[in-house]
């Protein structure tokens, strides 16, 4: 615990909110009252537009427009558009990105095709502690091609000292789901090109909340989630990205019609579209990528330099103010101090860390819990104020001060902590 953090007065915390940039952004979700929301980072809030947006997909779209709006709504073109927006947050071409299936199914898709492209390798390199999706699928991957490949842990500082000639692809999460480390993904992806590897990020808590640049760091492969700071809703589809230059040469171990060359020619052969349109499989869920599509449009308003600086700013303040005021209470910082580079949550870690977030979300502060003993909170800035921050350590100091976390209520472990 730092001992020495800056006093935020009342006064203070209002004049941060009342010169933020992007405080006109709150008004455009629906927030309940009562509640301060710091688990932007596992399913963003609703933005007001989504649901009128959606009652015209459903009523008028499908309702009235039936199966003719798969050609008069641009259905069909519905995950390309959407891609080619979310490009933009994270420095890709517009047609180097595509809206599909979940983050699970688009790392099956791009490991496997990223493997196949570099036949005579045989590791993968990631890190203990990955979002468990990203290593089970390449568990998974690797025993369905067999050809005795594996899969390399490696302690994130040693990681470009691992990636060697036989390494055909590394994986990595950009900002860790627990701790908001990041990495550097301009040296990782350049020491693994200099080793003829690929690399896949995993941008699930990057996409929307910190600037991300695939393009100037020659990166080639991502996905990521469209239910979190891109506010797609519970379950949105995912996004994947191929560099241009590997839209040729990888192809999909998913051949569904939606990515043949000529989805309508019905033909008995698969042959892959060209670009980035052979990465889809079945049909797009249309409404689902609609309400993603408001969440995207959304954040295209904002600037992306004026998102990462309140994050920033958001995290250090939430930091310095646990710190001060709850450092007695045996809660201890978990990744990145302030000032460091980070992603746009903050982790605490406390042996009752459970506990003490069922007691935050009992009294409107709602977080989540990572086992086996991380408090996490998400801090969005398009909907957060400076206030919220202040108010959830307030809410925090007093559980933990009156061992209100104590109570046989709080001990019950639900199926999604
Ligand atoms: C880093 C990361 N990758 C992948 C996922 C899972 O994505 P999906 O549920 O879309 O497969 C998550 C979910 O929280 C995540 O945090």
């Amino acid at each position: 615990m730092e001992p020495q953090s800056p006093v935020h007065s009342a006064e203070q915390i209002a004049a941060l909110d009342a010169a933020d940039p992007l405080a006109s952004f709150r008004e455009r979700f629906v927030l309940p009252h009562g509640v301060t929301y710091l688990d932007g980072n596992s399913l963003g809030a609703l933005p007001r537009g989504t649901a009128e947006r959606v009652r015209e997909v459903l009523e008028s779209e499908w309702g009235t427009g039936l199966i003719r709006s798969w050609n008069d709504a641009d259905w069909i073109n519905a995950p390309q558009r959407v891609g080619a927006k979310i490009a933009r947050l994270i420095d890709a071409g517009p047609h180097e990105v595509v809206v599909a299936d979940s983050t699970s199914v688009n790392l099956h898709k791009l490991i496997v095709a990223a493997l196949s492209a570099r036949p005579d390798r045989h590791t993968v390199v990631s890190e203990p502690g990955n979002f468990p999706t990203d290593l089970y699928m390449v568990e998974t991957a690797l025993a369905t091609l067999g050809g005795g490949r594996r899969l390399v842990l490696s302690p994130r500082d040693e990681i470009v000292n691992r990636i060697t000639d036989d390494t055909a692809l590394v994986l990595l999460t950009h900002v860790h789901y627990k701790t908001a480390d990041v990495h550097d993904m301009a040296a990782v992806t350049a020491a693994a090109h200099a080793k003829g590897a690929l690399v896949l990020w995993d941008l699930s808590h990057s996409a929307g909340a910190v600037p991300v640049a695939l393009g100037a760091c020659r990166a080639d492969l991502a996905v990521g989630c469209g239910y979190k700071f891109l506010n797609g809703g519970p379950g949105a589809p995912a996004f994947l990205y191929v560099a241009e230059r590997h839209h040729d040469t990888l192809v999909s171990p998913l051949g569904g019609w939606m990515g043949h060359a000529r989805p309508f020619a019905f033909e008995d052969h698969y042959q892959p579209s060209p670009g980035i349109t052979r990465f889809l499989c079945g049909t797009p869920p249309i409404v689902a990528v609609a309400a993603l599509e408001c969440g995207v449009d959304l954040h295209l308003e904002a600037d992306m330099q004026a998102v990462a600086d309140k994050s920033r700013a958001l995290a250090d303040l939430f930091i310095h103010l646990v710190q001060r005021r709850c450092a007695d209470h045996g809660v201890t910082l978990v990744g990145p101090a302030p000032g460091a580079p980070r992603g746009s949550h903050v982790s605490f870690r406390h042996p009752e860390g459970y506990a003490i977030m069922q007691a935050l979300i009992d009294r409107g502060v709602i977080g989540d819990f990572r086992a086996p003993d991380i408090m996490r909170f998400g801090l969005t800035p398009l909907y957060l104020r400076y206030a919220d921050v202040a108010h959830a350590v307030d809410v925090l100091e007093e559980v933990l001060r009156t061992d209100a976390w104590r109570a046989p209520v709080y001990q019950t472990r639900h199926a999604v902590t």
